[in-house]
C-alpha cells in the first residue's frame, strides 16, 4: 500500500513535486492537496498522511503546528527557496524532518522524493530524523539545567525560593536566568523590581513558535538585573495564557539551557492536564507552562508551606507529582517553619509528618522570617541584598548550594 503524500507546496515546484511522488511506482501517492495549513492539518488530523510537503513560507506555519504534525504520525519536508535561504533555517528551527530546496525540475523533484523515502524508511520517531544539533540554533549541544520550583495552592512561597534561589546561583558566578512561567498570578518582575515591562516569555514564546528564537533573541528578550541574573518576566495579564504553548516553551527551555548554566523557573500550581477534558488536542492548555516547565526540569523543587494545611497539600502535591511522572528527582522545601502553628520543635514536627504521610526524609526547611520577607518585598530586592544575615536567607542559600552541585559533573563534561 503507498504511503499518503499531503502536499501544502505553493507556485511551480508544486507539480513538480506531485509528479516525483506518482513516478514512485506506488510507494507514496499524493492524498492531499491542502490550500493552507488549516487543511494540511485537517488531513494530517484524519489520518489522510504520512509524510507532509510543506513551503517554507506557508502561512502560519509554525512550531506549534509542525508538533501536531508529528503528534499524529506526519514526517515533514519543508521546501525551503534558493532566493530565500533563511526559510531552510527556519523550517530546520520549526522541526520539519528534512529541508530541501525548491526543485525546478524532475530531476531535482526525483532527489526530493528519494530523499522523503530514506527519512521515512529510517523508522523512529520524528526527532530522529531532525538535523545535527549545530545546524538548528535552537537545539545547540545543552550545557545548562533547568530546575523548576513547584507547589501546591496556597501561596507556599514558590515566587520566594525561585527568586532567592537564582539570586545565589547567579551570586556565586553562575550564569542563570530566572523565569517567570505561572499562568495564573506571575509577579517576579515586581518582586525584583523590574520597572519596565519587559515583553517576557510571551514574546520569547512567541519567537520560539516561529523558529526565531536563538542566544541572541532569548539574551534581547532578558534584562540582565545583576551580574549573572537574567529575568524573563511572566505574562502581565493571567488571560495572556494561551500565548504560552508547550510546543513553544520547550524550545525557550533548549536555548536557556545554552544561554545559561541555571535556568530557573517560578510554576503555577495547578497541574491539570485540562486537555484531558477536552476533545479538542489543539486547543490551548491552561497549565502547559508549568507541565512544560516540570518535564524539562533536571531537578524540581517542592515548595510547600509549614502548617498543617500546607503540608496536607504538600503530600497531596508530591503524590500527583508522581502519578503524572513528574519531578523525577527533586528537593522537598519546607517554607515559613514556625512554632506558633507546629510546636515547640517545629522543624521535628514537619520533618516526623512528612517522612510518616511522604516517605520524605530530608526535606529543607526554612523558617518563617516575615521581618526579612518583608524588607525584600518593600524594595524590591533578594534576601541576599537586604537581609544577608536572616535565617530565611541562610536557609534558601544552603538550598541553592546543594542544587548547584548537581551542575558540577555537567560542567565538566562540557569543558572536557
Ligand atoms: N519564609 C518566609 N517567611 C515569611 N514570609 C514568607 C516566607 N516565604 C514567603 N513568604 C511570604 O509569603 C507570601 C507568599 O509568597 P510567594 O513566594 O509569593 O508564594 P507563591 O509564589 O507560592 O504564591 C509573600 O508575601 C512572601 O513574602
Ligand atoms: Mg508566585
Amino acid at each position: 500500500m503507498s504511503v499518503g503524500v499531503l502536499c501544502a507546496v505553493q507556485g511551480s515546484a508544486e507539480s513538480i513535486i506531485v509528479q516525483a511522488v506518482e513516478r514512485t511506482g506506488g510507494r507514496l501517492s499524493v492524498t492531499r492537496r491542502c490550500a493552507d495549513l488549516t487543511e494540511l492539518l485537517a488531513a494530517a488530523e484524519a489520518g489522510l498522511g504520512r509524510l507532509a510537503v510543506v513551503s517554507g513560507d506557508l502561512d502560519l506555519l509554525d512550531r506549534e503546528a509542525v508538533e501536531l504534525l508529528h503528534r499524529a504520525g506526519v514526517r515533514v519536508v519543508g521546501v525551503g527557496d534558493v532566493t530565500r535561504p533563511w526559510l531552510g533555517e527556519r523550517l530546520a528551527a520549526l522541526g520539519a524532518d528534512l529541508v530541501v530546496m525548491e526543485p525546478q525540475d524532475d530531476d531535482a523533484g526525483g532527489a526530493m522524493v528519494r530523499e522523503a523515502l530514506a527519512i521515512l524508511e529510517s523508522g523512529g520517531g520524528p526527532e530522529s530524523a531532525l538535523p545535527p544539533p549545530e545546524e538548528v540554533p535552537v537545539r545547540r549541544p545543552a550545557a545548562g539545567l533547568v530546575v523548576a520550583v513547584w507547589g501546591p495552592t496556597g501561596a507556599p512561597g514558590r515566587t520566594t525560593v525561585a527568586v532567592n534561589v537564582a539570586a545565589e546561583l547567579a551570586a556565586a558566578g553562575r550564569r542563570t536566568l530566572l523565569v517567570d512561567a505561572d499562568t495564573y498570578g506571575g509577579c517576579v518582575a515586581q518582586v525584583v523590581g523590574m520597572l519596565d515591562e519587559a515583553p517576557g516569555l510571551a514574546a520569547a514564546a512567541r519567537a520560539a513558535g516561529q523558529g526565531a528564537l536563538d542566544l541572541m533573541a532569548l539574551a534581547r528578550l532578558t534584562p540582565q538585573i545583576s551580574p549573572d541574573l537574567r529575568v524573563l518576566s511572566g505574562i502581565s495579564r493571567a488571560d495572556r495564557w494561551p500565548e504560552l504553548p508547550s510546543s513553544s516553551l520547550d524550545a525557550v527551555w533548549a536555548v536557556s539551557r545554552a544561554l545559561c548554566e541555571w535556568t530557573v523557573i517560578d510554576c503555577g500550581f495547578n497541574l491539570e492536564q485540562d486537555e484531558l477534558l477536552s476533545y479538542d488536542t489543539r486547543a490551548p492548555r491552561r497549565n502547559a507552562a508549568t507541565l512544560s516547565a516540570l518535564e524539562a526540569a533536571d531537578v524540581v523543587l517542592v515548595v510547600g508551606s509549614g502548617d498543617p494545611v500546607g503540608i496536607q497539600r504538600l503530600v497531596r502535591g508530591l503524590s500527583e507529582l508522581t502519578d503524572l511522572g513528574l519531578g523525577g528527582t527533586r528537593m522537598v522545601l519546607v517554607n515559613r517553619v514556625r512554632a506558633s502553628v507546629a510546636g515547640a520543635h517545629p522543624g521535628d514536627a514537619v520533618q516526623q509528618a512528612l517522612a510518616r504521610y511522604a516517605g520524605v526524609a530530608d526535606a529543607h526547611l526554612v523558617p518563617d522570617d516575615r521581618p526579612s520577607l518583608d524588607a525584600a518585598l518593600l524594595e524590591a530586592r533578594t534576601l541576599r541584598e537586604v537581609a544577608p544575615g536572616s535565617p530565611a536567607r541562610r536557609a534558601l542559600a544552603a538550598v541553592a548550594a546543594q542544587v548547584d552541585v548537581m551542575l558540577a559533573p555537567v560542567a565538566a563534561a562540557v569543558a572536557g
